[in-house]
Protein backbone atom coordinates (compact mmCIF):
# COMPACT_ATOMS: atom_id res chain seq x y z
CA UNK A 1 0.00 0.00 0.00
CA UNK A 2 2.70 2.39 0.85
CA UNK A 3 4.74 1.67 -1.91
CA UNK A 4 2.08 2.22 -4.24
CA UNK A 5 0.94 5.40 -2.71
CA UNK A 6 4.44 6.55 -3.63
CA UNK A 7 5.65 5.22 -6.52
CA UNK A 8 1.26 7.34 -7.88
CA UNK A 9 2.93 10.76 -6.69
CA UNK A 10 6.53 10.03 -8.19
CA UNK A 11 4.69 9.57 -11.34
CA UNK A 12 2.30 12.23 -11.21
CA UNK A 13 5.22 14.53 -9.95
CA UNK A 14 7.41 13.58 -13.01
CA UNK A 15 4.19 13.80 -15.47
CA UNK A 16 4.17 17.72 -14.52
CA UNK A 17 7.20 18.27 -14.58
CA UNK A 18 7.69 16.55 -17.90
CA UNK A 19 5.05 18.73 -19.46
CA UNK A 20 6.36 21.99 -18.11
CA UNK A 21 2.96 24.01 -18.56
CA UNK A 22 2.81 24.12 -14.47
CA UNK A 23 5.67 25.67 -12.53
CA UNK A 24 5.75 24.68 -8.84
CA UNK A 25 3.53 25.59 -6.28
CA UNK A 26 5.39 28.90 -4.17
CA UNK A 27 2.89 30.43 -2.14
CA UNK A 28 -0.98 30.33 -1.85
CA UNK A 29 -3.75 30.77 0.43
CA UNK A 30 -5.05 27.60 1.81
CA UNK A 31 -8.44 29.22 3.38
CA UNK A 32 -9.37 30.75 0.10
CA UNK A 33 -8.41 27.13 -0.87
CA UNK A 34 -10.47 24.96 1.26
CA UNK A 35 -13.44 27.25 0.18
CA UNK A 36 -12.33 26.23 -3.70
CA UNK A 37 -12.11 22.80 -3.07
CA UNK A 38 -15.28 22.15 -1.29
CA UNK A 39 -16.90 23.47 -4.69
CA UNK A 40 -14.42 22.29 -7.07
CA UNK A 41 -13.12 18.88 -5.88
CA UNK A 42 -15.29 18.01 -3.25
CA UNK A 43 -18.13 16.18 -5.13
CA UNK A 44 -15.44 13.25 -5.81
CA UNK A 45 -12.85 13.08 -3.09
CA UNK A 46 -13.03 12.77 0.51
CA UNK A 47 -11.33 15.18 3.04
CA UNK A 48 -11.96 15.11 6.14
CA UNK A 49 -10.43 18.45 6.81
CA UNK A 50 -12.68 20.27 4.43
CA UNK A 51 -16.36 17.45 5.48
CA UNK A 52 -16.62 16.31 2.09
CA UNK A 53 -17.30 13.25 0.59
CA UNK A 54 -17.28 12.83 -2.81
CA UNK A 55 -16.53 9.05 -3.42
CA UNK A 56 -16.02 9.09 -7.82
CA UNK A 57 -12.10 9.51 -6.75
CA UNK A 58 -9.83 8.15 -4.31
CA UNK A 59 -9.84 9.50 -1.00
CA UNK A 60 -7.19 12.27 -0.35
CA UNK A 61 -6.83 11.44 3.35
CA UNK A 62 -5.16 8.26 2.34
CA UNK A 63 -3.75 9.17 -0.75
CA UNK A 64 -1.17 11.88 0.89
CA UNK A 65 -1.06 10.47 4.20
CA UNK A 66 1.51 8.05 3.94
CA UNK A 67 3.61 10.74 1.98
CA UNK A 68 3.28 12.87 4.97
CA UNK A 69 4.31 9.99 7.39
CA UNK A 70 7.33 9.80 5.88
CA UNK A 71 8.14 13.53 5.78
CA UNK A 72 7.58 14.09 2.20
CA UNK A 73 8.06 17.94 1.75
CA UNK A 74 4.65 19.92 1.57
CA UNK A 75 5.58 21.41 -1.17
CA UNK A 76 5.90 18.39 -3.09
CA UNK A 77 2.50 17.10 -1.85
CA UNK A 78 1.44 20.70 -3.32
CA UNK A 79 3.20 20.49 -7.05
CA UNK A 80 1.25 16.49 -6.98
CA UNK A 81 -1.83 18.59 -6.39
CA UNK A 82 -1.52 21.04 -9.08
CA UNK A 83 -0.18 18.49 -11.68
CA UNK A 84 -2.94 16.24 -10.87
CA UNK A 85 -5.34 19.66 -11.48
CA UNK A 86 -3.61 19.74 -14.97
CA UNK A 87 -2.83 16.49 -15.55
CA UNK A 88 -5.57 13.92 -14.68
CA UNK A 89 -6.17 10.70 -15.91
CA UNK A 90 -9.51 11.75 -17.71
CA UNK A 91 -9.96 7.92 -18.83
CA UNK A 92 -8.81 5.49 -15.92
CA UNK A 93 -8.52 1.94 -17.15
CA UNK A 94 -10.83 1.14 -14.65
CA UNK A 95 -13.66 1.99 -16.88
CA UNK A 96 -14.93 4.11 -14.33
CA UNK A 97 -15.20 7.95 -15.05
CA UNK A 98 -11.89 9.97 -14.87
CA UNK A 99 -11.33 13.51 -12.78
CA UNK A 100 -11.74 16.30 -15.32
CA UNK A 101 -8.67 18.26 -16.59
CA UNK A 102 -8.05 22.35 -15.28
CA UNK A 103 -11.02 22.26 -12.75
CA UNK A 104 -9.19 25.60 -11.34
CA UNK A 105 -6.66 27.84 -13.16
CA UNK A 106 -3.93 30.06 -11.96
CA UNK A 107 -3.64 31.23 -8.42
CA UNK A 108 -7.09 29.26 -7.47
CA UNK A 109 -4.92 25.86 -8.48
CA UNK A 110 -2.49 27.00 -6.55
CA UNK A 111 -4.84 27.74 -3.51
CA UNK A 112 -6.18 24.56 -3.74
CA UNK A 113 -2.77 22.91 -4.01
CA UNK A 114 -1.91 24.61 -0.42
CA UNK A 115 -5.04 23.68 1.22
CA UNK A 116 -4.74 19.66 0.05
CA UNK A 117 -1.40 19.89 1.09
CA UNK A 118 -1.65 21.26 4.65
CA UNK A 119 -4.71 19.70 5.36
CA UNK A 120 -4.58 16.11 3.87
CA UNK A 121 -4.85 13.61 6.20
CA UNK A 122 -4.97 16.29 9.37
CA UNK A 123 -9.19 16.00 9.86
CA UNK A 124 -9.04 19.09 12.55
CA UNK A 125 -6.90 21.16 10.51
CA UNK A 126 -7.53 25.16 9.97
CA UNK A 127 -6.69 25.95 6.82
CA UNK A 128 -3.98 29.09 6.95
CA UNK A 129 -6.00 32.55 5.80
CA UNK A 130 -3.23 34.69 3.97
CA UNK A 131 -0.90 33.96 1.24
CA UNK A 132 1.68 31.93 2.84
CA UNK A 133 4.86 30.14 1.60
CA UNK A 134 4.32 27.00 1.01
CA UNK A 135 8.06 26.07 3.41
CA UNK A 136 5.62 27.59 6.32
CA UNK A 137 2.91 25.63 5.63
CA UNK A 138 4.25 22.81 7.71
CA UNK A 139 5.58 25.16 9.73
CA UNK A 140 3.23 25.62 13.42
CA UNK A 141 1.45 28.70 13.89
C1 LIG B 1 -15.63 14.31 -11.54
C2 LIG B 1 -14.97 13.82 -10.32
C3 LIG B 1 -13.71 14.50 -9.85
C4 LIG B 1 -13.54 15.82 -9.51
C5 LIG B 1 -14.56 16.95 -9.58
C6 LIG B 1 -12.18 15.94 -9.01
N1 LIG B 1 -11.55 14.71 -9.05
FE1 LIG B 1 -9.66 14.32 -8.43
N2 LIG B 1 -9.83 12.39 -9.09
C7 LIG B 1 -10.98 11.86 -9.65
C8 LIG B 1 -10.68 10.50 -10.10
C9 LIG B 1 -11.66 9.55 -10.78
C10 LIG B 1 -9.32 10.26 -9.80
C11 LIG B 1 -8.50 8.99 -10.12
C12 LIG B 1 -7.98 9.08 -11.55
C13 LIG B 1 -6.82 10.00 -11.67
O1 LIG B 1 -5.82 9.80 -10.95
O2 LIG B 1 -6.88 10.97 -12.45
C14 LIG B 1 -8.83 11.47 -9.15
C15 LIG B 1 -7.55 11.61 -8.65
C16 LIG B 1 -7.11 12.70 -7.93
C17 LIG B 1 -5.82 12.79 -7.25
C18 LIG B 1 -4.76 11.71 -7.21
C19 LIG B 1 -4.98 10.86 -5.99
C20 LIG B 1 -4.11 9.65 -5.98
O3 LIG B 1 -4.33 8.78 -5.12
O4 LIG B 1 -3.21 9.55 -6.81
C21 LIG B 1 -5.76 14.03 -6.67
C22 LIG B 1 -4.61 14.61 -5.86
C23 LIG B 1 -6.99 14.72 -7.01
N3 LIG B 1 -7.79 13.89 -7.75
C24 LIG B 1 -7.29 16.01 -6.62
C25 LIG B 1 -8.41 16.71 -7.04
C26 LIG B 1 -8.62 18.14 -6.83
C27 LIG B 1 -7.65 19.04 -6.10
C28 LIG B 1 -9.82 18.45 -7.40
C29 LIG B 1 -10.47 19.81 -7.51
C30 LIG B 1 -9.76 20.82 -8.27
C31 LIG B 1 -10.38 17.21 -7.95
N4 LIG B 1 -9.49 16.19 -7.72
C32 LIG B 1 -11.62 17.13 -8.56
C33 LIG B 1 -12.21 12.46 -9.77
C34 LIG B 1 -12.45 13.81 -9.57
Amino acid sequence: MRVAVVSILVVVAAVAAGCGAVKTVTSGDPAKGKVLFVQKCGACHILEAAKTQGTVGPNLDWAFGPDKEQGFDYSTIADVVRGQIAYPDTKPSTGKPGMTANLAHGQDAKDIAMFVAQCAAVPNCVAKPGTVSVDDLGAKS
